[in-house]
């Protein structure tokens, strides 16, 4: 096995079909195809019509993906398919089509978690995590603290959520100012134009008695729409552009206080800021000073990686063949509630085509 693995990673968990190709840790493409505007009209994604548009999506995607880096399917090490957590309708489509190219290549397949790979994927752009890695993921899905060792086997929760997830929040404010869906680009851009200090919401789970790496998102969230509400009532105009800030800085004030001192209280001097909502400007200029101040190293991959794509998946599958670690089996299912301590779903009936040849005969 050369020591540079030529991987393909198939994700959808959610609304993107998204296929990316690395080689050891160079990303060599990365092919999006998105069902978002399908459900712009719900204000949510809609489960079975992302998994169609998945359906619909995938092979073009693949072959999209294929011949942009420029390389054979026959060349591929293996390929890696998010298992979970994710749509359990969505993912089964990535993890049928995982599985039919790896039959079919004669290719060893990699089912692997998608909270892992939103970590791996800063690999592709500043070179192998250091050991250990606090990562902070705040996506639509999720909101945790994650202590990280080998990538490939070793993701600690240290906390998360207890109520929405952070982008969740951006979506419902989004919605409540009338703003489209999803919420976290428009907010993010309508906050450029506010001040982050107008009006003082609250930063939840923030007293010396909560647990200190919890996040609590549902009552800043209530607070907004209860204030917006206030003004429409009173026939006041709504200060948009001061709401999405104030609300913005509530949000990145809690993630980046939470994650440094989860780096000081752990001694780690390494944090990346992965998911959908690592993409928001305010997030990753707070993060900076603060990671600045503390003497902290910050990674955060560029908004395209760190919202959903493939090149992820490919990122930690590439991991996977290079750290030798055991293929995933034929019986691999998608699991919708894949626990984040399962880096990857390795097979309990050995090698993924001993065991088809078995099931087939
Ligand atoms: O990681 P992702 O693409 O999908 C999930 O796994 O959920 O994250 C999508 C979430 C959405 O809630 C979206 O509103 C949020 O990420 N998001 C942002 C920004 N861009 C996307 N939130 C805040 N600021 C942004 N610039
Ligand atoms: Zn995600």
């Amino acid at each position: 096995m050369a020591d540079e693995p030529l991987v393909l990673g198939i994700e959808t968990s959610c609304d993107e079909t998204g296929v990316g190709i690395v080689r050891g840790t160079t990303l060599l493409a990365d092919a999006v195809a998105s069902s978002v505007n399908d459900h712009a009209r719900f204000g949510g994604v809609v489960p079975e019509i992302a998994s169609r548009a998945h359906l619909e999506a995938m092979v073009p995607t693949i072959q999209r993906a294929l011949d942009t880096a420029g390389v054979k399917a026959s060349d591929l090490d293996g390929i890696a398919v998010t298992a979970g957590p994710g749509l359990a309708g969505a993912l089964l489509v990535g993890v049928s089509a995982a599985k039919a190219y790896a039959w079919a290549l004669d290719k060893p397949l990699y089912g692997v978690n998608h909270l892992a790979s939103h970590i791996c994927v800063d690999q592709l752009e500043h070179g192998r995590l250091p050991e250990p890695t606090m990562a902070l993921l705040v996506s639509g899905g999720h909101s945790s603290l994650l202590l990280s060792g080998d990538i490939t086997t070793d993701v600690r929760p240290l906390g998360a959520t207890i109520d929405d997830a952070a982008g969740e929040a951006f979506d419902k404010v989004a919605r409540v100012l009338g703003l489209g869906f999803p919420g976290g680009p428009v907010v993010d851009r309508m906050a450029r134009e506010g001040d982050g200090k107008a009006i003082a919401f609250p930063r939840g789970l923030s007293s010396a008695s909560d647990p200190a790496y919890d996040f609590s998102f549902s009552g800043l969230k209530t607070a907004v729409a209860r204030w917006v509400e206030a003004k429409r009532r009173a026939g006041e105009t709504v200060p948009v552009a001061d709401v999405a800030a104030s609300f913005q800085e509530a949000v990145t004030d809690v993630l980046t206080r939470k994650a440094v001192r989860a780096c000081k209280d752990n001694g780690v001097d390494h944090l990346m800021i992965g998911g959908g909502v690592a993409a928001n400007s305010r997030l990753r200029e707070m993060a900076q000073q603060r990671c600045d101040k503390a003497g902290i190293v910050l990674r955060v991959p560029r908004p395209g990686l760190c919202t959903d794509n493939g090149a992820m998946v490919a990122a930690l599958g590439s991991e996977m063949v290079w750290r030798n670690r055991t293929p995933s089996s034929f019986d691999l299912s998608a699991d919708s509630s894949l626990p984040v301590t399962e880096t990857h779903v390795p097979g309990e009936h050995g090698d993924f085509h001993a065991h088809a040849h078995e099931a087939l005969k």
